[in-house]
C-alpha cells in the first residue's frame, strides 16, 4: 500500500523558517521520519512539496494513478484560502487527512479558519512533525477499512476481563 504526502508552500524552508513555531527539523528529515514510520507499518510513502496551488491540485488528482490509497496533506497557507484545493479533495475518491505542524486554533482567527479541512476526512494539528505520523495512522485506518471494522467489532463486544481478585479477609 502507498500513501501520498503533499507538503504545501514554504514547507521546503522548514528547519530555518520560524523554528519556534515549526521546529528545527528540515523537510528532508521529516520526510525520512514519515517514510520510516510508514515502512514499519508495511506502507510506502511518496512525498512531494509545492509552493503552487495548481500543482497541489494536480498532485491530489493524480494520487489514484500513483496507486496511493490515501493522502496526507499539509496545505500550508492555502489551508486558509484555497477553494481550488478544497474542490480537488472533494472531486477525488482518495481519502485526505489534513495535517499541520502548529495548532491552528492557538494562532488567531485567520489561521483557525481552514477552507480545506471541511473537504478532508479529518485533521491533525499542533503536534509538530508528529502531526504527520498521526496523519499516516489516520490515513491507514481510512485506507484499510477491514481494520477499521475490526476495531469497531472489538469496541462493540469487548473481551471478557478476568474476574477481579477478592480481597483477602483479615
Ligand atoms: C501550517 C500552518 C499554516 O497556517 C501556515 O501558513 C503554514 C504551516 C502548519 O503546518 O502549521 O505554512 O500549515
Amino acid at each position: 500500500m502507498k500513501i501520498l504526502v503533499i507538503h504545501g508552500p514554504n514547507l521546503n524552508l522548514l528547519g530555518t523558517r520560524e523554528p519556534k513555531i515549526y521546529g528545527r527539523r528540515t523537510l528532508a528529515q521529516i520526510d525520512r521520519l514519515i517514510a520510516e514510520y510508514a515502512r514499519e507499518r508495511g506502507v510506502d510513502v511518496e512525498s512531494v512539496q509545492s509552493n503552487h496551488e495548481g500543482a497541489i491540485v494536480d498532485h491530489i488528482q493524480r494520487a489514484a494513478d500513483l496507486g496511493a490509497a490515501a493522502i496526507v496533506l499539509n496545505p500550508g497557507a492555502y489551508t486558509h484560502t484555497s477553494m481550488a484545493i478544497a474542490d480537488a479533495i472533494r472531486a477525488v475518491a482518495t481519502p485526505v487527512v489534513e495535517v499541520h505542524l502548529s495548532n491552528l486554533h492557538a494562532r488567531g482567527p485567520e489561521r483557525a479558519r481552514s477552507v480545506t479541512a471541511a473537504a478532508c476526512r479529518g485533521i491533525v494539528s499542533g503536534f509538530g512533525h508528529e502531526s504527520y505520523l498521526l496523519g499516516v495512522d489516520a490515513a491507514l485506518r481510512l485506507a484499510r477499512p477491514g481494520r477499521r471494522n475490526a476495531t469497531r467489532r472489538a469496541a462493540a463486544s469487548p473481551r471478557k476481563r478476568p474476574a477481579p481478585r477478592r480481597r483477602a479477609r483479615r
